[in-house]
C-alpha cells in the first residue's frame, strides 16, 4: 500500500511522519470501505426492490438489531480514531528536553530563523540530521502559519505571543516551508527551505554560511534576490511592487517622501537594505524588515553589484 501513500502524501521527513500517515491512511481506507458498502447497498436495493406496476409498499417501522449495530460499530471506530489522533497530537506537542531551540520570526513576507548562537538567516534553515529541533515562533504583524509538509508540521504563528512545534528530521536534503495562513499579497511567495544536513555538511555550512566563496558578486546578488525575499516586493523589470523596482535605480535620482531627493549610489542602497526606513522613496510605504545584522557584508556588496547590472 506504499504506492497509495506516496500518491496522496508527501515524502516522510520526520520521525513521527509515519505515525501521522498511519492514521491518515486508515481514515482513507475506512472512508473508502464505507463508501463502497453504502453506495453498493443503495444500488443493489434500487435494482432488487425496484417498483413494479401494482406493487404496494408494505408498512415498515424499524429494525432494532440493525439500528443498534450501525450505531455501536461507528461509535467504537470514532473513539479509536480519537485516541489514535490524541496520541500523535501529544507526541507532536511535547518536545524532548535536548532539542535545539530555533527562533522563527514571521513577517510579511519572509521567515527569519535565529540560532542559539545568535546567527540569523532569512528563508533558509540548516539543521543537522537526526537531532530534534524545537521552533519558538512569533509574528511581527499578522497571523502566518509555519507549514512543513514533509515533516507533518503545521502551526499558526501569532503576533504578541509564542507558539511552538518540534520534529526530528530523518531525511537529508531540501524540505519546503510554506505559509499556510493567508497574510496578504505576498502570501504565496512566503516560502523557505529547510536543509537537513549530514553532520559533515552541517559543519561546513556553519563555517561558510553556505555561499560559495568564489561566486562572482553580481551572480551571488541574483541568488540572494530570490533567497532573501527581495523578489516578493522588488521587481527587476520595472514593474511597480510593494517596493520600488530595482531596474534602472542605480545612479538615478530618487524623490523621497520628505520632499527632498537622493542619488541612488552604493551608500544609499546599502542604507536602504540595512535600515529601510531611513530614506523612503516618495509614493511607497516602508514595510520592509530591517536587514541590519541579517546579511553579511559580502552579501550586501553582492546585492549592490546585482542592482548595478539592472539597467
Ligand atoms: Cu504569511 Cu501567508
Amino acid at each position: 500500500m506504499e504506492w497509495l501513500r506516496s500518491l496522496v502524501l508527501p515524502p516522510q521527513g520526520s520521525a513521527y511522519a509515519s505515525q501521522v500517515d498511519g492514521l491518515y491512511m486508515f481514515l482513507i481506507w475506512l472512508s473508502l470501505f464505507f463508501f463502497l458498502l453504502i453506495a453498493g447497498l443503495a444500488i443493489y436495493s434500487a435494482i432488487r426492490w425496484r417498483h413494479k406496476p401494482g406493487d404496494v409498499t408494505p408498512h415498515i417501522s424499524h429494525n432494532t438489531t440493525l439500528e443498534v449495530t450501525w450505531t455501536i460499530i461507528p461509535l467504537f471506530l470514532v473513539i479509536m480514531i480519537f485516541f489514535w489522533g490524541f496520541k500523535g497530537y501529544l507526541a507532536a506537542s511535547v518536545p524532548p528536553g535536548d532539542a535545539t531551540e530555533i527562533q522563527i520570526t514571521a513577517q510579511k513576507w519572509n521567515w527569519t530563523f535565529e540560532y542559539p548562537d545568535g546567527n540569523r538567516a532569512i528563508n533558509e534553515l540548516h539543521i543537522p540530521l537526526g537531532k530534534p529541533v524545537k521552533f519558538i515562533m512569533s509574528s511581527q504583524d499578522v497571523i502566518h502559519d509555519f507549514f512543513v509538509p514533509d515533516m507533518r508540521v503545521k502551526h499558526d504563528i501569532l503576533p504578541n505571543r509564542y507558539t511552538e512545534v518540534w520534529f526530528t528530521p530523518t531525511v537529508p536534503g531540501k524540505h519546503h516551508v510554506e505559509c499556510a495562513e493567508y497574510c496578504g499579497k505576498g502570501h504565496s511567495d512566503m516560502a523557505a527551505t529547510i536543509y537537513v544536513d549530514t553532520p559533515k555538511d552541517y559543519d561546513k555550512w556553519l563555517e561558510t554560511g553556505g555561499v560559495d566563496p568564489n561566486m562572482p558578486l553580481p551572480q551571488m546578488g541574483a541568488l540572494l534576490y530570490q533567497t532573501k525575499g527581495c523578489a516578493t516586493c522588488h521587481s527587476i523589470d520595472g514593474t511597480r511592487g510593494t517596493g520600488p523596482s530595482w531596474r534602472g535605480v542605480y545612479g538615478s535620482s530618487q524623490p523621497l517622501s520628505d520632499g527632498t531627493s537622493v542619488m541612488a549610489d552604493d551608500n544609499y542602497i546599502r542604507e536602504s537594505i540595512l535600515v529601510p526606513g531611513a530614506k523612503v522613496v516618495k509614493g511607497y510605504d516602508n514595510v520592509m524588515p530591517v536587514f541590519q545584522g541579517l546579511l553579511r557584508d559580502r552579501e550586501v556588496n553582492a546585492l549592490i553589484a546585482y542592482i548595478k547590472t539592472l539597467k
